[in-house]
């Protein structure tokens, strides 16, 4: 099987990488690659490129400067996930896609399934729900995963935020009124390999799924730092707890609204992939690890 990886510098298609290599030959895309920005452009590139499966964790991820860069939030999260769906569905091949919380507007006060209504608060919502909607009516062999709060030990995220203006000695001011499923990377990707392997290989079901997968468990963003400096202190990758002040967001203004209570419901991930997802502390405590080990090894 041939498979076409995008966003390989990202936080989750880093993790994907591995994984996927044992599954198949792997063709690995980055942004010179295959750009999303260029919707227009992406057919020929996978006319060209032939994968079997599609695996595009590539996204806009930045949620406040999509408030002003519309257009190209919509291009690479809402119409290039649609040109790769209708390629997907024209040539039988299949596509697994990755969406987020932020497409509800965090009113429900409980955990959000898979079927509730929809409804984003700000522009990057709107644009990975138009792009999943695609995929899901594409026609195309295809999973959806709708996943949160994504860390890893590189990259741009909240984790890694944590540990270093801890060490900066910053006092810290933490909203508490929003509140999700932090997933590492790390477990969304076996996840997602978990559920290719369980749905995909078959080409005799038509159509896909669209599933809810993330770490067990929902917290603020209080609780989480909280938990990520006691993690860091304890395995030594800080000295001290920091100082942590509660806040709420209207003392932590954001250009783009969040919704205030997002966690989503994995019931449906795990009866049909059969793949139980880790507790948020679990999978953060393997992350601190990684980056405890990262920064011995540099
Ligand atoms: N991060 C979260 O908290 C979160 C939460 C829920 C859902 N998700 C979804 O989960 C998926 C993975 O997120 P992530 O955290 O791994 O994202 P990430 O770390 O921000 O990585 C995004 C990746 O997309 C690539 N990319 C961005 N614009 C591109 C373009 N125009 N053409 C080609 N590649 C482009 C980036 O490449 P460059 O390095 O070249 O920029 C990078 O490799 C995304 O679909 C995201 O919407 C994320």
């Amino acid at each position: 099987m041939k498979i076409l990886l995008t966003g390989v510098t990202g936080q989750l298609g880093r993790a994907l990488i591995p994984l996927l290599e044992t599954r198949g030959e792997l063709v690995r895309a980055s942004r010179s690659d295959l750009d999303l920005s260029r919707p227009g452009d992406i057919a020929a590139r996978l006319d060209a490129l032939a994968p079997d499966l599609i695996v595009n964790p590539a996204a806009w991820t930045a949620v406040d400067a999509a408030e002003d860069e519309v257009a190209e939030a919509m291009a690479a999260n809402a119409e290039a996930p649609a040109v790769m769906a209708h390629w997907a569905g024209s040539n039988d091949r299949a596509l697994v896609h990755f969406s987020t919380d932020y497409v509800f507007d965090g009113r429900k006060g409980s955990a959000y399934v898979e079927t509730d209504a929809t409804g984003p608060l700000n522009v990057y919502g709107r644009s990975k729900l138009e792009g999943e909607r695609a995929v899901l009516d594409s026609g195309a062999r295809h999973i959806v995963l709708r996943s949160s709060w994504i860390y890893a030990p590189r990259g741009a995220n909240f984790v890694l935020t944590m540990l270093r203006l801890a060490r900066e000695g910053r006092s810290l001011n933490i909203v508490s009124d929003q509140v999700g499923s932090p997933t590492s990377a790390a477990s969304l990707a076996r996840a997602t390999v978990a559920a290719i392997d369980r749905e995909l290989p078959s080409r005799e079901t038509p159509g896909g799924n669209l599933y809810h997968c993330v770490d067990r468990g929902a917290v603020s963003w209080f609780e989480f730092a909280r938990r990520i400096f006691e993690g860091a202190v304890e395995l030594g990758l800080l000295e001290n707890m920091p100082e942590v002040v509660e806040t709420d967001s209207e003392g932590f203004p954001q250009k783009a609204l969040r919704p205030e209570y997002s966690p989503l419901d994995n019931t449906l991930f795990e009866q049909a992939s059969g793949h139980v997802m880790p507790t948020l502390d679990a999978s953060l405590k393997a992350c601190l690890k990684d980056i405890l080990e990262h920064e011995r090894n540099t």
